[in-house]
C-alpha cells in the first residue's frame, strides 16, 4: 500500500524536476491555458488520459465520471463542456470508454445500490436501446460490446447538447470524437467521429472493434 505521504513526497520531486528542465515551467502555467482537447472519461484509476496520450499540463481540459455518462441535466458535465468549447474553444471533445469498466459492468449485472445504481441509469438507457444485438453476443463479450454501444450514444447526446449544437450551427471549428481504450495493449481504438455536418438522425452503431 501507497502511503499518502507518497504522494506528496513524489509532488516535490516533480515540481522540482520541471524547474530543473525548465526555470519557467510555473511561469509559463500562469499565463494561462490554452488547451485543444477536452477529455471525458471513466474515472478508472487505470485510465489517466494525459499519460495514456502523453500530453503535458495545459494540453487537454478534463472530465471524468463512472462509465464516461453524459446526463444532459449534469451541471457538473456541462459547464465544463460549456467552458471548453465557448471560452477555451478546443477543436475536439473525444469521449472514451474503456474494455473492462466495472460501471458497465454493474449496469449489465445490476446489484449495486445507491449514488452509483442511481448514475447509472443512462447507461441501463444503452442496454435497453442496443437489446437486440446485446442478446446475440455471448454473455462473457457483452459487456465490452456495451462500452463500444455505450461511448457511441454518449457522444450522440453530447453532440445533441445546446451548447455543442450552437457551436456546430455558429460555424465553430469542433470536432466530436468516441475512442475505446484497451486496457489489454495500453492503445486508443477510435470508433467514430461527429462535427457540424453529420446527420445525428442516422449515426450508425460503430463496428464491434473487440467483439
Ligand atoms: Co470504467
Amino acid at each position: 500500500m501507497r502511503e499518502y505521504k507518497h504522494l506528496l513526497l513524489a509532488n516535490k520531486a516533480w515540481a522540482a524536476e520541471r524547474l530543473e528542465e525548465n526555470p519557467d515551467y510555473f511561469a509559463r502555467q500562469m499565463a494561462g491555458q490554452q488547451p485543444e482537447f477536452l477529455w471525458i472519461g471513466c474515472s478508472d484509476s487505470r485510465v489517466a488520459p494525459d499519460q495514456l496520450t502523453n500530453t503535458e499540463p495545459g494540453g487537454m481540459f478534463m472530465h471524468r465520471n463512472i462509465a464516461n455518462l453524459i446526463h444532459p441535466g449534469d451541471q457538473n458535465l456541462m459547464s465544463v463542456v460549456q467552458f471548453a468549447v465557448e471560452v477555451l474553444k478546443v477543436g475536439h471533445i473525444i469521449v472514451c470508454g474503456h474494455y473492462g469498466c466495472g460501471g458497465i459492468q454493474a449496469a449489465l449485472d445490476g446489484g449495486v445500490q445507491g449514488h452509483v445504481h442511481d448514475w447509472l441509469a443512462i447507461a441501463r438507457d444503452v442496454i435497453d436501446s442496443h437489446r437486440d444485438e446485446l442478446d446475440t453476443i455471448p454473455a462473457e463479450q457483452r459487456a465490452n460490446r456495451l462500452v463500444e454501444l455505450n461511448v457511441r450514444d454518449q457522444l450522440l447526446a453530447l453532440a445533441k447538447t445546446d451548447v455543442v449544437q450552437r457551436a456546430f450551427t455558429g460555424g465553430q471549428p469542433l470536432e466530436l470524437h468516441g475512442w475505446v481504450y484497451d486496457l489489454r495493449d495500453g492503445l486508443l481504438k477510435p470508433l467514430m467521429e461527429i462535427d457540424a455536418t453529420t446527420p445525428l438522425g442516422t449515426v450508425p452503431t460503430p463496428d464491434k472493434v473487440l467483439v
